[in-house]
């Protein structure tokens, strides 16, 4: 009897240990165990809290509470033995000096981490405004390149959530060789003349979902680069900056295609372009771009709206008579509303020598109301299905292919 009991007991255990869920580990970097306080650089603390979690055989989570924290830089590297969580409650400053950096390309860098979750409402600032200033780049094609505030590579299986990037002295974040990560609620924040300071740049990752972000920079919203596919926008706000982009694609030497791409509900506000794609032209080899779809978009003062250009060639750094050699298909636009800043609203001027090929524009309804002549739209080397769009809009002036 008492020994049928025992195993009765014994099988209840188990049953019991089988079903509770072990809780994350923490790892607090104001603990005596890493000595980190609000002031002082915490780089050290961090790394050694780090690594202590990623060896954890259990789930576990680094945690910077709430405080006011220097951060020389920081560098997460996988993998980890188990799922890991960062929860950043703080502010953390970097250098304002980017020489002080240890790398430097990159503040705080992700790598080689699967089912890592950063998190915790607090933000990363990069405190760019020194070098911006500094930046040379639209002159001098080898500038030195700062610092990118959160450089994810190698990431799957992740999320990133509740955090703000405020002023960083490059791109804000960079996701490259990553698979199945979401971005949300993230605010990402530097002023409209800073340089550089693109919000998300995406390449050679798959399945990257941006939803529920507010995004205002000097430069790019949300940009895609080659290698991109299974890429989701939704309900991001944009402004200032230069708007939501694929590309720019074919500059360099065999590019992967760009596959997939939803863009939808977004609002784009004061924004110098809407929503594009850009190319360059004499592209050194070829490559494509298709399965891109923009839908449910509010424009408010945005300058080119809708925008396809292949002769994409920022202070001529290239031959522009050479066409490009990106071949875009399947990319419609629909239902996009508001007002542009620009009288020319649409334009969707495609490579000369490798037309687009199925591009759809249904339900556009800008407006424009300034001085600078009427609202009209321009096709070049592309011949769209075209519903429900105002006469001006429809590709008023076309060159390239016959009508
Ligand atoms: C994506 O990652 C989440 C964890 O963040 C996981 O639950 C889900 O199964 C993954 N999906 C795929 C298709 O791998
Ligand atoms: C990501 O999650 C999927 C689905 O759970 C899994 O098949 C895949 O192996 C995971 N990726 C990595 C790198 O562990
Ligand atoms: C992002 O900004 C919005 C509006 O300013 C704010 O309500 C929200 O809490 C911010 N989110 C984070 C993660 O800081
Ligand atoms: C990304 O969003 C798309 C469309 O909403 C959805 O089908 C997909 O499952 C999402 N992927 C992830 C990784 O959350
Ligand atoms: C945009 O949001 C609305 C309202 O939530 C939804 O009905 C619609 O399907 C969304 N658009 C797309 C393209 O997902
Ligand atoms: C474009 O769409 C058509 C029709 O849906 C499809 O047959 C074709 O394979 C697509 N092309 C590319 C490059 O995705």
């Amino acid at each position: 009897m008492a020994h049928k009991l025992n195993s009765m007991a014994m099988i209840l255990f188990l049953l019991l240990a089988s079903t509770a869920k072990a809780e994350p580990g923490v790892f607090d970097v104001t603990t005596a165990t890493y000595g980190a306080k609000p002031g002082p650089d915490i780089t050290q603390a961090l790394a050694k809290a780090w690594n202590d979690a990623c060896a954890s055989p259990s789930a576990s989570i680094v945690v910077v509470p709430s405080g006011t924290y220097k951060l020389r830089e920081a560098s997460f590297k996988g993998p980890c033995k188990a799922p890991i969580e960062i929860q950043v409650q703080g502010i953390l400053q970097a250098p304002t000096d980017g020489s002080k950096l240890t790398k430097k390309d990159t503040w705080v860098g992700f790598e080689h981490i699967n089912m890592l979750s950063l998190s915790g409402g607090g933000t990363f600032d990069g405190q760019g405004a020194l070098s911006w200033s500094k930046n040379d780049c639209n002159k001098n094609k080898n500038c030195k390149s700062n610092a990118i505030n959160l450089r994810f590579n190698f990431i799957t299986n992740s999320t990133v959530q509740d955090i703000t990037s405020l002023n960083s002295k490059n791109f804000h974040m960079n996701v490259f060789g990553c698979k199945n990560v979401t971005f949300q609620h993230v605010n990402i924040t530097a002023p409209g003349e800073s340089v550089n300071t693109d919000g998300i740049h995406i390449g050679r990752s798959t399945a990257i979902n941006i939803t529920d972000a507010n995004i205002g920079t000097g430069d790019d919203c949300v940009s895609i680069g080659h290698g991109s596919k299974e890429i989701t926008v939704t309900k991001v706000t944009c402004g200032p900056g230069h708007g939501i982009s694929i590309g720019s694609l074919g500059k360099y030497l065999n590019e992967e295609p760009v596959v997939g791409i939803r863009v939808n509900n977004c609002t784009l506000r004061n924004t110098q372009n809407g929503v594009r794609i850009k190319t360059w032209p004499a592209s050194p080899s070829a490559s494509t771009a298709s399965d891109i779809h923009f839908e449910d978009i509010i424009m408010i003062n945005v300058g080119n709206p809708v925008l396809i250009d292949q002769n994409y060639c920022p202070w001529n750094q290239c031959k522009k008579n050479v066409p490009s050699r990106v071949k875009i298909s399947n990319v419609s636009f629909m239902n996009i509303k508001g007002s542009s800043a620009t009288p020319l609203a649409v334009k969707i001027v495609c490579s000369s020598c490798i037309p687009c090929e199925n591009v759809e524009l249904a339900d556009i309804d800008l407006t424009y109301s300034g001085k600078k002549g009427p609202l009209t739209s321009r096709c070049s080397n592309v011949k769209p299905t075209i519903t429900r769009v105002t006469k001006a809009l429809a590709c008023a002036t076309t060159a390239g292919l016959k009508k």
